[in-house]
């Protein structure tokens, strides 16, 4: 099975809307449209440059897709603050990060979060939003030597309920929280090991033929250096860039080495 690689830049709470605008005008006039045969591209800005990046690329018909960082569970009501799954759809956003390392640990996102938010994604199915779902272990968990087990139960907890029906167009990325905005990249072996151990748990979850066919990210200091040996691992689909996706030449150039 080929699976079609994903690159998708985190912006994070980075640019302004004019910022933003900038920025995705750059990256538009830097792609070249038959990319779109090899590989999957998506921006993932702040929700109120949603829109606006949406416009550039559509304007421009540069085949870039929109995802959100973070979505809440219910369709409506009073949950201020929050935005729901019928909103992202309203802007045409394609994916949505959930469950991010920096959520579960500044804004104590738990795994039973992560699931009802994955579950509600699952649950909207007409041109739905596919989530980017975020694990990976602390320095200590790693240095305790538990990384697979403990990566495994985030996987588990994220997906517990749903169904291969469901799960098949879902991506999985794999964060080390100690590689996250630090420099310091997993080596490609390291990347490797935990992403087939991610697919492994897939196909114990949804069988082999679904777990086969999911993507399964790296992220965590993917930059234009250090690109092309991690896409290049067999369980390595794509990135989840954060730092680098803020500048268009080096997003671009991630882009070009999963082509
Ligand atoms: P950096 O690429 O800045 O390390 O961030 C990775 C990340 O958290 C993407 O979601």
């Amino acid at each position: 099975m080929t699976r079609k690689p994903l690159i998708a830049g985190n912006w994070k709470m980075n640019n302004t809307i004019a910022q933003a605008v900038v920025l995705a005008q750059e990256v538009s006039n830097l792609f070249e449209r038959d990319w779109a045969d090899a590989v999957d591209v998506a921006v993932c800005p702040p929700y109120v440059d949603l829109k606006p990046v949406k416009t550039v690329f559509e304007f421009d018909k540069t085949p870039v897709s929109v995802g959100a960082q973070n979505v809440y569970w219910e369709p409506s009501g009073a949950y201020t603050g929050e935005i729901s799954i019928p909103m992202l759809k309203d802007i045409g956003c394609r994916y949505c990060i959930v469950g991010h390392s920096e959520r579960r640990t500044l804004f104590h996102e738990t795994n039973e979060d992560v699931n009802d938010k994955v579950r509600a994604l699952f649950a909207d199915k007409v041109q739905p939003v596919h989530p980017i779902v975020c694990v990976g272990e602390s320095l200590a968990v790693r240095d305790e030597g538990t990384c697979l087990e403990f990566v495994d139960a985030q996987v588990r907890a994220a997906f517990a309920g749903t169904d291969e029906v469901d799960a098949k167009d879902a991506v999985v990325a794999y964060e080390p929280v100690w590689a996250i905005g630090t420099g310091r990249t997993a080596t490609p072996e390291q990347a490797q090991e935990v992403c087939a151990a991610i697919r492994a748990t897939l196909a114990e979850l949804f069988g082999a033929e679904c777990a086969d066919g999911m993507r399964v990210l790296y992220g965590g200091s993917m930059n234009e250096g250090n690109a092309d040996l991690l896409l290049a691992q067999p369980d390595i689909d794509g990135g989840l860039i954060g730092g680098a996706s803020l500048k268009a030449g080096s997003f671009v150039e991630i882009v070009k080495a999963a082509l």
